[in-house]
This record gives structure tokens, sequence and C-alpha cells, in this order.
């Protein structure tokens, strides 16, 4: 019977409710690695960058229905420092789909008391992606209700040098000694260092690894792989991934 979800804020949306998934357990925080635009695209003789324009639309439904559960941080993964590899053409793309997609959806994440936020070092994105980005910050950070935490220009591996400099500085200042470093002060100094980490890791398109996403803040993450390319992915994948992390045990080293 279709039901409508306790936590819509306009109160519209509605789904069938198949798999008994439990509302009230829902994860807090789903990291996605939304992988296979280029493959997708390719499967349709079309160029990559139409599968990534396909997949900001998937952006979109995913973000409205991680909202609509009450999932309370959805972290995806739009551009790793890595990509800056692709060609030109691709990398010009995919450095304009967030000035399209917040000039377009903005209002709405507004509207649904969305707060945007951002990890990686965005301050060599080209300026135009900056500036979308600052203003979708800005507009939404009096807003408490989902944060939709963009990863781009991120690189696990850049992120935890850069904390390390920041420690090592403080040593070398005296502000510190070097039996003061815990793993809180670690972790106090990534781009997450705000946000809880991660409950769920969702990645598509068949490939099983991390690619440099958060290697520190996944130690105890439920891992769920998908075959499916991201532009086909909808809100049933993601259902499903929560359906099945609702129904892992989760040890951490205990019994
Ligand atoms: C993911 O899709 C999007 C980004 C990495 C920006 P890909 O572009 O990696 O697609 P495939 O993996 O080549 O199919
Ligand atoms: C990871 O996907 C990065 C993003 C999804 C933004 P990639 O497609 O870049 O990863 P690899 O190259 O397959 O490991
Ligand atoms: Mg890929």
């Amino acid at each position: 019977m279709p039901i409508k979800f306790p936590f819509s804020k306009n109160k519209k949306e509605t789904i069938n409710r198949t798999l008994g998934l439990d509302y009230d357990h829902i994860p807090k925080h789903v990291a996605i690695i939304m992988d296979g635009n280029g493959r997708w695209a390719k499967n349709r003789g079309m160029p990559r960058i139409a599968g990534h324009k396909e997949g900001m639309g998937v952006v979109k439904k995913i973000v409205r229905h991680a909202s609509d559960l009450g999932v309370q941080i959805l972290t995806l993964y739009a551009f790793s420092t890595e990509n800056w590899k692709r060609p030109k053409n691709e990398v010009d793309f995919l450095m304009k789909l967030p000035v399209d997609f917040l000039g377009t959806y903005l209002p709405e994440l507004i509207d649904r008391n969305v707060q945007v936020q951002t990890i990686g070092d965005v301050s060599l994105l080209p300026a135009h992606t900056q500036k979308a980005i600052k203003d979708a910050i800005e507009k939404t950070s009096d807003n408490d209700g989902l944060i939709l935490n963009f990863a781009l220009n991120y690189g696990s591996r850049y992120e935890m040098v850069h904390a390390v400099k920041e420690i090592a500085e403080n040593v070398e200042k005296g502000v510190i000694s070097a039996s003061d470093v815990t793993e809180e002060m670690f972790t106090s100094h990534l781009y997450t260092s705000k946000l809880l980490e991660p409950d769920l890791l969702i990645r598509t398109s068949g490939e099983q690894r991390l690619s440099n996403f958060l290697l520190w803040q996944l130690a105890y993450s439920e891992f769920w792989f998908t075959e499916v390319f991201w532009p086909d992915f909808d809100e049933s994948h993601f259902e499903k991934a929560l359906y099945d992390y609702q129904n892992r045990k989760r040890r951490y080293g205990g019994i």
C-alpha cells in the first residue's frame, strides 16, 4: 500500500512499501561513489559527457529520497584528485555540472531544508564552479535538514597528508607535543571533522574499490556494491542498499 514518508517536508511523496525498511533505523551517513557514467553513455553510442549529464538527474532523485527517508548526511563523490587526468573537455564538463545542478536545483534544496557542504580542495576548481558552490553553501547554511556533502577535488591521501602537515606544524610551534597526537586529533584535522563517519558506502558500476575515497573514515562502514551504472541507479536501489545495511551486524571488532 502506498505510504507517505513521515520525514517529507511537503508530504507529497509516496512509494510502495515493499522491502520492509525499518524507518527508525535509517543509516545516518550514507556515502556514494557514483561510478559508471562513461560506460553507460558508451553502451548507448553517446559521448561520456552524456552519461555525466544523465547522472546529474540521478543525484537530484537520490537527494530527494535520502532527505525524505531521514538520512542525515549524504556524501557524494563527484570529482577525485585523480580525475584531472581525464581529457580537458570531460573535466570542463564535470566542472560545469555543479553550476548547472545548483543553478536549477538550489531553490528546491533551500525549500527542503538541505545544507550544502563540500570536502576536498575546492580552491583549485575553476572560478565559476567555486562561485556556485560558495553561493549554495551560504544560502543553505542556516538549514538543519539533510547535509548534502559533495566530495569535489577530493582525495583521501591528499586529505591525510594535509592533516599531518597541520599537526606537524603545531608540534614545530610547540603548541602540542608528538605524544599529544591521537586518533581524535587526527580526525579533527580532516575535511570531515564535523561529520559522523559514514555508516554505509555505496559504489555503483561493478567496481569494488575505494579509489582514494574516505580511507580513514570508512574503517568500520558497511560496503554495498551494485553492477548498475550510476545513470540507471534509482530510489529502489537506494532502498535496497539501506535494507541490506539494516540486516548487517556491525561488530567493530567485538562479538
Ligand atoms: C563516474 O563515472 C563519474 C566521475 C568519476 C566523475 P565515470 O566517468 O568514472 O564512468 P566510467 O567509470 O568511466 O564508466
Ligand atoms: C571514482 O571513480 C571517482 C568518482 C566517482 C568521482 P573513478 O571512475 O575515477 O575511479 P577509478 O578510476 O575507476 O578507480
Ligand atoms: Mg569510473
